[in-house]
Parts: C-alpha cells; sequence; structure tokens
C-alpha cells in the first residue's frame, strides 16, 4: 500500500505519495503538484527539495556519516586508493582484479592532450586563476573528440570518455600549475600509477625528477578519496543541470568546475589558509575573529566552518586533521596556520554561537594545510578539490543520463515583479 501524506489547500485535500529511501530518508512526492492543485512549492538554496534519486552517496548530516555506494568514508581512505574510488562510485561496484587493470589501462593510456592544446595556456597571463584556465580547458577539450558531444553515448563510448576525462583533466591541472610559475609542461610517465603521475607532471623539472613521498603520496590519495564525491552538492547538482539538457560530459563538467570556484563552495579551501594568514598577520589572536564571525554587522565567516547538510562534525574534516598531523610531523613542518586552525576550532566548540547553529569544521578547514605541505601553492587549492570531485560528479552525470525518464531541469518560481503596463516612449519618460 503506497504510503501518502495529505495536503488540504482551502478545503481541498490532496494525497502526496510518500518517497522512502534505503537508509531511512523521506520525501513527499510532488511531480504532480502544480497540475493537480496550480500551487508550486518555493525552497531558495534548495535546503528541503530532493532533486533526484541517487545510489551513489549517503550522507547523514546529524550523525556525520559519508558513505559511497554503502561504503563508509574511513574504511575507505584506510584500505582503498582513490583510483578504486573512482570506479566504486562511477560503475557502482569495488572492481575485480581484471575490471580495476582494464580500468586503469584505459586512464592511463588517455594521458596526452592534444599538442595544439598547449598553446592555449600560454595565451593566459601568468596571473590567471587555474580554475579559470581549468574550466575552459575542460570543455575546450571536447572539440578534440567530436564523438563525445553526443551525451547519449552507446555505454561502451561512454566509458571511454569517462577515461579519457579522469585522465586529462589531471594533466590540465598540472599544465594550469606550470603554466602559472613558468615552467615547462611535463608529461606522463607510462610506469607511474595516477596521482603519482600527477604529482610528477606538478613538480619534476627539466633540473629535478620528482620522486613522491610515500607519506606526500598516501595522503593525496586521501585527500582525493575523501573529496570524491558528496550527493548533491551545489557543484555536482550544477553538473546534472548542464547535462540535463543533452550536454556533453565535458561541458557538463566544465559547468560544475565554476560552481566549485565560489568561496562558499570549493573555494573554501582557499579562503581557509587567506583567512588564517591574516589572522596570523594580525598577531594570531583567533578569539578577535571569532567574535567578527559572530557579529552581524561583519560580513567575516569563519571559512571552513558551517555545512547545509552536516549539522555534526564533518567526517571528512576528521581525518583530514589526522592526516595533517602525520604529514607535518612526517616532513617536519611547524605551520602556523595549523596552531591557530585548532585554537579556531577549540574556541568555536565551545562558543554558544557555533554550538546553537550547529557550526562544525568542514572538508575544507584543514585541507589547505595539508596542501601546502605538498607545496600546492593557494589558487591551486580548488583545482585540486576538482580534481577530487571529478569521478562523483561524472558518476551522478552516468546516473543521470541512464535514467530512462531523464528530464532537463527547469525549476518554477514565485513572480513578484510588475503586472502588466504599457510601454511608455522615451519622450514621456521623466527622470526618477
Ligand atoms: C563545501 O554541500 C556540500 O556538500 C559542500 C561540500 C562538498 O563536499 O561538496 O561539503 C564542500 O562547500 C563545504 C562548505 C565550504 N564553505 C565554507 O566553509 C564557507 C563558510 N561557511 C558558510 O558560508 C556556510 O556555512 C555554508 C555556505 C557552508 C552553509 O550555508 P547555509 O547552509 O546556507 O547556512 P546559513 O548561511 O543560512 O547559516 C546559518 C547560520 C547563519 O546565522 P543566523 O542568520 O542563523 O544568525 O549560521 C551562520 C549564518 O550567519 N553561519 C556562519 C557560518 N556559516 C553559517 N557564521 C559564521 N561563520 C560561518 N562559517
Amino acid at each position: 500500500m503506497e504510503k501518502t501524506a495529505q495536503l488540504d489547500i482551502a478545503g481541498n485535500l490532496y494525497s502526496l505519495p510518500i518517497v522512502e529511501g534505503t537508509e531511512d530518508d523521506k520525501a513527499l512526492d510532488i511531480t504532480r503538484l502544480r497540475n493537480d492543485t496550480g500551487y508550486i512549492t518555493l525552497d531558495p538554496g534548495y535546503g528541503n527539495t530532493g532533486a533526484c534519486i541517487s545510489s551513489i552517496t549517503y550522507i547523514d548530516g546529524d550523525r556525520g556519516i559519508l558513505r559511497y555506494r554503502g561504503i563508509d568514508i574511513a574504511e575507505l581512505c584506510e584500505r582503498s586508493t582513490f583510483m578504486e574510488v573512482c570506479y566504486l562510485l562511477i560503475y557502482g561496484e569495488l572492481p575485480t582484479a581484471e575490471e580495476f587493470a582494464k580500468f586503469k589501462d584505459q586512464v592511463l593510456f588517455h594521458s596526452l592532450i592534444h599538442e595544439d592544446m598547449k598553446s592555449f595556456f600560454t595565451s593566459y597571463p601568468g596571473h590567471a586563476h587555474p580554475m579559470a584556465i581549468l574550466s575552459a580547458m575542460v570543455c575546450s577539450l571536447s572539440v578534440y573528440h567530436p564523438q563525445l558531444m553526443e551525451a547519449m553515448q552507446p555505454a561502451t563510448e561512454r566509458d571511454e570518455t569517462i577515461a579519457r576525462l579522469l585522465s586529462k583533466v589531471r594533466v590540465l591541472a598540472a599544465f594550469a600549475y606550470k603554466r602559472s610559475v613558468g615552467e615547462a609542461f611535463v608529461y606522463s610517465r607510462p610506469e607511474l600509477d595516477y596521482l603519482s603521475n600527477f604529482l610528477h607532471m606538478m613538480f619534476t623539472t627539466p633540473m629535478r625528477s620528482y620522486q613522491p613521498d610515500p607519506v606526500i603520496r598516501k595522503a593525496l590519495d586521501v585527500l582525493f578519496m575523501i573529496h570524491a564525491d558528496h550527493e548533491q552538492n551545489c557543484s555536482t547538482s550544477t553538473v546534472r543541470m548542464v547535462g540535463s539538457s543533452k550536454a556533453n560530459l565535458f561541458a557538463a563538467i566544465s559547468a560544475g568546475i565554476c560552481a566549485l570556484w565560489g568561496e562558499w563552495h570549493g573555494g573554501a579551501n582557499q579562503a581557509v589558509i587567506e583567512m588564517l594568514e591574516a589572522i596570523q598577520r594580525d598577531g594570531s589572536n583567533h578569539r578577535k575573529y571569532i567574535d567578527k564571525a559572530k557579529d552581524k554587522n561583519d560580513p567575516f565567516r569563519l571559512m571552513g566552518f558551517g555545512h547545509r547538510v552536516y549539522k555534526n562534525y564533518d567526517p571528512r574534516a576528521s581525518i583530514i586533521k589526522k592526516y595533517c598531523d602525520e604529514v607535518l610531523n612526517h616532513l617536519g613542518i611547524n605551520d602556523p596556520a595549523l596552531e591557530i586552525a585548532k585554537g579556531l576550532e577549540e574556541a568555536a566548540l565551545t562558543d554558544e554561537y557555533f554550538i546553537e547553529r550547529k557550526l562544525y569544521p568542514n572538508v575544507d578547514f584543514y585541507s589547505g594545510i595539508m596542501y601546502r605541505a605538498m607545496s600546492i601553492p593557494t589558487n591551486m587549492f580548488t583545482v585540486m578539490f576538482a580534481l577530487g570531485r571529478l569521478p562523483g560528479w561524472i558518476a551522478h552525470w552516468k546516473e543521470m543520463i541512464e535514467e530512462p525518464a531523464m528530464k532537463i531541469a527547469r525549476p518554477r518560481q514565485v513572480y513578484t515583479g510588475p503586472t502588466q503596463r504599457p510601454y511608455v516612449p522615451l519622450a514621456q519618460r521623466s527622470a526618477k
């Protein structure tokens, strides 16, 4: 028997079907609401609105739970690798040895970009933000693969497109970094794995062949796994929105990169480090900044704190904080930013303003300290987030286009502008 909720509008009763998820999450199905009642719902920021049904990632914000295809993030960070998590998110299951070998070979095979594209990078000024370059380059990539313009490709071609994107976005990111530091581009090496190749393309120079430190390599694996997906966040919803028009995957991912750039989303990891550096310059008085964050007349926000879904400690922040200590101790780095961050966290977690609003450190609070320890420059932090989130974006795009009843995303609105009025010729318009 279908469960329903009753909606009473002006004495008329309407039944709304109740949809229940596998983790007991519940929704009112309002797909017929406007047709049946003439009403729509209003939910700026979509805080209470489900855009889709998905089986990729589960988050329980109250209990601080994050699982990819049912597997807890802490267990994956402990036992898996980023490449394996890419496969899990995109294809739904952990790969067999044979499937994994084939997947890795496919990704490795696509480790080069068309030589013409190198000139695109040098056309940017050296100070260009790598996120601007990355989003443009990902979209431009599609012109070299016209067959990708078909969003609804056959499954085997789609797998090739996915492998291409996973491989080449990493190259574009490394090339954007090399452009920003004025160094020659470095190509992938066939004997290196996915992340070692990325570090190689970033840090090898004609004078030095970069050898990834195993601790750094593992920490990067964990960072990318932690960022790999997060259900319907702003950038993933953007990828779904763009993909729903049947725009190709590269265009959808390019749009997701742009959405991620905002400092309330993925841009927060850069904003956190800039905030910590400002606090350090201001005498490391973190109490002053806690008070600024609470002051409604002050636009300052404690970057890296708060979350639309997590009303408990972001499980990813806990994992990153642990690796932060490990990486900095291993490298013998004493980063004042880490002490300031820990001081801010300690002060905030015992402050009524933050407790009342359930504001905890999120994934961006400590990640920048890790990236800095790895010699990643601040303006590349959000690019690192994009590289980590890429498999999640792809998984959601694939889940959506494989949905037989896929529809173009087209929200409605409540109009509050002028009612009908006549055109006024210029000569009759008096100055306001
Ligand atoms: C990511 O959605 C995802 O899953 C995103 C992400 C992912 O993996 O994809 O997890 C990645 O984007 C993490 C968030 C990174 N952003 C930041 O760290 C920026 C700082 N935080 C915020 O601006 C804010 O917390 C958001 C944007 C993250 C969430 O905003 P909401 O859910 O719209 O909450 P809100 O702005 O309505 O805040 C509720 C209250 C307000 O106070 P009152 O009006 O109730 O008095 O909390 C206050 C806010 O002023 N508040 C903060 C605060 N965040 C919220 N006050 C001070 N500092 C903050 N950081």
